[in-house]
């Protein structure tokens, strides 16, 4: 596969690189450049932290979880382009120093990454933006007054990096078709055409996404892959649009997009996304790949399904839609059939009722235990819709059709919540694993439903008051 992008301001052309190549082993191994560190190597703790810009702007992403064909055409900024090439400091590195932000230095090429893209950002919500690096020994307040410290400095000039100009990619070549006449064994596709016709010929590949769940098959579990078709030159998958009756969200958007999106509608929605990974691997995970993984505990499903949002499927040239909570059949198995994609996930608009609650051990950067998309709505003395979804308490998200109905036709009430508890009993029927008991996770989703009643009564349930 060929590729082409900019690395620290100069433009680096890459021919038969083996597609599931980490930027990370690249930079460390091909170029020499060790700055970018590797902690945990599954997107967990930030130590690999790079800056990439593209055409809608520059963001942090965890170099360990990102293959080299998903940089193409676009810029790449090290650790060792954070200085200005004369050698100043950049604001961030000054005031590390001036803080006291580094000890035994193992953390801090990706804090200071992160730091100087938020910097470059205007973003000063330092906790969120560095919840995604991990610091053993330092601790995080000299860090985080290091970079409130700098947030007033002016951006340095050689940090607005560009993306390669249109058509000076190379990724196309591979997608026309393989070395001296054979068919390409991996596919970086320019559209969604493009995409249906190769993946219904090819239905053994797999596609990569943001590659946050794909990333760790190659660095963890060392898996062969097989042939390859990345998406992310694929726009047409991407963004979101909205009319009177619908928002329609192109499977390639990512977390990050969807968290800004669903501020204004659904702002339960949004909070819970900021609490989905990290600022990294929201910038990189998109919805189509949390929806199709199929997992029990992604976080997208519940809400989406509360919503009652329905998936766009595309094989060849046949579409077809269905309602999200259809989709997942058992664990590890999805109604999708061999060559068929998601290309999108559509919300019908509605008045905001839903509330999302993310049970996790941790509150930054942790995989929930249980979560909950649940809507309610009424005519104000009696219930006459319920859409109660849950991940973690079965092989699916699924929605708990028994609490829903001991809700519907009656009256909302304390008693009438109470019931539909006694009804997710009848629902559900948890697993006991490393993240929680089968008790617990019962307990909690019981309590959910009673957090909403006293949610949607104006009591103050939100956790978030008491994030750094
Ligand atoms: C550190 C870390 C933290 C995480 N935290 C969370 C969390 O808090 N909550 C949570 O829910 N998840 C979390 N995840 C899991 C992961 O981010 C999500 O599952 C993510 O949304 C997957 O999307 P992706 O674009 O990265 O998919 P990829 O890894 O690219 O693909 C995932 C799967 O979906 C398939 N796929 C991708 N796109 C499509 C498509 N359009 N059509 C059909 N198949 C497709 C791929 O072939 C693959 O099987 C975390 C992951 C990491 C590494
Ligand atoms: S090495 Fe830990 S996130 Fe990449
Ligand atoms: S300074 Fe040692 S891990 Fe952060």
């Amino acid at each position: 596969m060929d590729i082409a992008f900019r690395l620290n301001g100069e433009t680096v052309e890459l021919h038969d690189v083996a597609p599931t190549t980490t930027l990370l082993d690249w930079l460390r191994e091909d170029r020499g450049l060790t700055g970018t560190k590797e902690g945990c190597n599954e997107g967990d703790c930030g130590a690999c932290t790079v800056m990439i810009t593209d055409a809608d702007g520059a963001r942090a992403l965890n170099a360990c979880i990102l293959f080299l064909p998903q940089l193409d055409g676009k810029a790449v900024r090290t650790v060792e382009g954070i200085a200005a090439p004369d050698g100043t400091l950049h604001p961030v590195q000054r005031q590390m120093i001036d803080h006291h932000g580094s000890q035994c230095g193992f953390c801090t090429p990706g804090f200071i990454v992160a730091m100087a893209t938020a910097h470059l950002n205007g973003a000063t919500d330092h906790d969120v933006q560095l919840a995604g690096n991990l610091c053993r020994c330092t601790g995080y307040a000299p860090i985080l007054r290091a970079a409130r410290a700098a947030q007033g400095a002016p951006v340095p000039a050689h940090m607005r990096d560009a993306p390669l100009p249109n058509g000076q990619n190379t990724a196309g070549g591979d997608a026309a078709g393989g070395r001296g006449g054979q068919p390409p064994r991996h596919l970086h596709p320019a559209n969604s055409d493009e995409l249906a016709r190769w993946y219904a010929d090819h239905p053994d590949a797999t596609l990569v996404a943001g590659a946050t769940d794909v990333g760790l098959w190659v660095t963890k579990e060392f898996r062969d892959l097989g042939p390859l078709a990345f998406l992310n030159r694929c726009v047409d998958l991407r963004g979101i649009t909205q009319d009177d009756d619908t928002i329609r969200i192109g499977a390639m958007t990512t977390l990050t997009e969807l968290e800004v999106a669903m501020a204004p509608l659904h702002p339960s929605f949004a909070a819970m996304i900021r609490r989905y990974g990290s600022v990294q691997v929201r910038n990189a995970a998109t919805i189509g790949g949390n929806i199709a993984n199929g997992s029990p505990i992604g976080d997208g499903p519940p809400a989406l399904i509360a919503l009652g949002a329905t998936l766009h499927l595309r094989r060849g040239d046949t579409r077809r839609r269905m309602p999200l909570e259809d989709f997942f059949l058992d664990y590890g198995r999805q109604d999708r059939a061999p060559g068929e994609f998601v290309e999108a996930i559509a919300i019908p608009r509605q008045r905001d009722s839903l509330r999302c609650y993310k049970l996790s051990k941790r509150f930054d950067q942790d995989i929930s235990a249980v979560c909950g998309g649940l809507s309610i709505t009424g005519d104000g003395t009696t219930i006459t819709g319920a859409r109660l979804a849950f991940g973690g308490m079965a092989a699916t998200p699924r929605r708990a059709a028994h609490a829903e109905a001991a809700m519907i036709g009656q009256p909302w009430s304390e008693a009438t919540i109470r019931a539909a508890m006694d009804g997710l009993t009848r629902d559900f029927t948890p697993l006991s694993d490393m993240r929680a008991s089968a008790a617990y996770r019962m307990q909690t989703a019981r309590n959910m439903l009673l957090r909403y009643f006293h949610d949607a009564g104006g009591a103050p349930v939100s956790v978030q008051g008491i994030s750094a």
